[in-house]
């Protein structure tokens, strides 16, 4: 009879494609060595292991949720934006199959999110298997969780976009680069949001606190990692309200269309606010962030993509002591955000806008990859 360390070492010689490969194979050996009144001639033959981690092994990719603190909406025209991923993401495994496509998803989140997104979550994945150059007709089961929640406004159709991207990608041994991953996800991302600017594809793959400038002539777009001295505590309040980016993005564009001096004249203040933000930031100067969200708020509420829940969220996080507040992400529902400067301040402001029956994350921007 072959010694349990000689079976693991044949498996492992046969794992030789991927590493989940190897070690869901010895996680199955483990599992089945530890229990002890299993009589040793029982264990499975080395063959039976090897079918049984095959059928284990699967491709497996995350992407982080993001919170915009300056320049939602701009950034889609080129104005630049400064986005902080948040340390919750979204995971995925994908597994191929012999037909169609199986999703499978745990995420939690606002009622009614992921069967509002569910076409959209198709189209994207479309859009994804197009771009790496694989045939649509790819079949395969893709299961979706991880802590971020299915929150409009969290980047939430980002971090599933990158995470399935690179789930797929180890699915299928394909070796691609964060950019790679990146510009993937962009183009799924398009199912989501018409015209995204990339910020949150870019916050997904990358994590971290991000300058982000999109090149509207088509061109590589430009971003950089702010350092900040240490990690500092938002909130993140959801209304619940599953909102469309598409259509607010849509929107936007109309409106400056039809009002172009108004807008050329916010979409300059906007400029300078995303400036003014990054020089705080690295300065670590939070009261001036805190003053500057507040502004930005002002300037998504002129441009029409505020809503009465948003702004009551924005009232409340500030009644009770928030250095800033504004909502983040496309608006017309989804997520606001406050910065909450030690946990003290984060869980009164949390528990105020809990109190109110809205749903919290609390989080921290400036949290550098995981
Ligand atoms: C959505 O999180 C942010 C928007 O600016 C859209 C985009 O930048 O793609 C509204």
């Amino acid at each position: 009879m072959t010694s349990f360390v000689e079976q693991l070492d044949i498996h492992s010689t046969f794992a030789d494609s991927t590493k989940n490969y190897r070690v869901s194979g010895q996680t199955i050996l483990k599992d089945i060595c530890t229990q002890r009144e299993v009589p040793k001639r029982m264990f499975l033959s080395k063959m039976t292991i090897l079918i049984l981690s095959r059928c284990l092994v699967m491709g497996k990719g995350s992407g982080y949720g993001k919170v915009i603190l300056f320049g939602e909406h701009f950034v889609v025209h080129g104005v630049p934006g400064i986005v902080s991923a948040t340390d919750a993401t979204t995971d995925a495994e994908v597994k191929k199959i012999d037909k169609g496509i199986i999703i499978k998803d745990e995420r939690k989140g606002s009622r009614g999110y992921a069967e509002e997104k569910k076409l959209q979550q198709i189209e994207s994945i479309e859009r994804m298997l197009k771009t790496m150059g694989m045939p649509q007709s790819t079949a395969m089961s893709i299961w979706l969780g991880g802590n971020l929640p299915g929150f409009s406004g969290l980047g939430a159709s980002a971090a599933s976009s990158v995470a399935i991207a690179r789930a797929i990608a180890e699915e299928c041994g394909l070796k691609f680069s964060d950019q790679r991953i990146n510009e993937i996800a962009y183009e799924a991302e398009k199912a989501y949001a018409g015209n995204p600017s990339g910020i949150d594809n870019t916050a997904a793959t990358f994590g971290g606190l991000l300058w982000f400038k999109k090149n509207v002539t088509g061109g590589p777009d430009t971003f950089e990692k702010i350092n900040i001295r240490a990690p500092v505590e938002i909130i993140i309040g959801s209304t619940g309200i599953v909102a469309n980016t598409k259509a607010m993005v849509e929107g936007v564009a109309e409106r400056k269309k039809q009002n172009s001096q108004k807008y050329d004249r916010l979409f300059k203040q906007a400029e300078n606010l995303a400036l003014a933000g990054r020089k705080a930031l690295k300065n670590f100067n939070f009261k001036k962030v805190g003053e500057l969200m507040n502004e930005n708020h002002h300037l998504l509420q002129e441009i029409g993509v505020s809503c009465k829940e948003l702004d009551h969220l924005v009232d409340v996080a500030r009644e009770q002591g928030a250095w800033g507040a504004k909502l983040t992400g496309g608006g017309g529902g989804g997520c606001m955000t406050a910065l909450t400067p030690e946990k003290e301040l984060q869980e009164k402001v949390a528990a105020a806008i809990e109190k109110e029956g809205f749903q919290v994350l609390r989080t921290k921007i400036g949290v550098q990859k995981l």
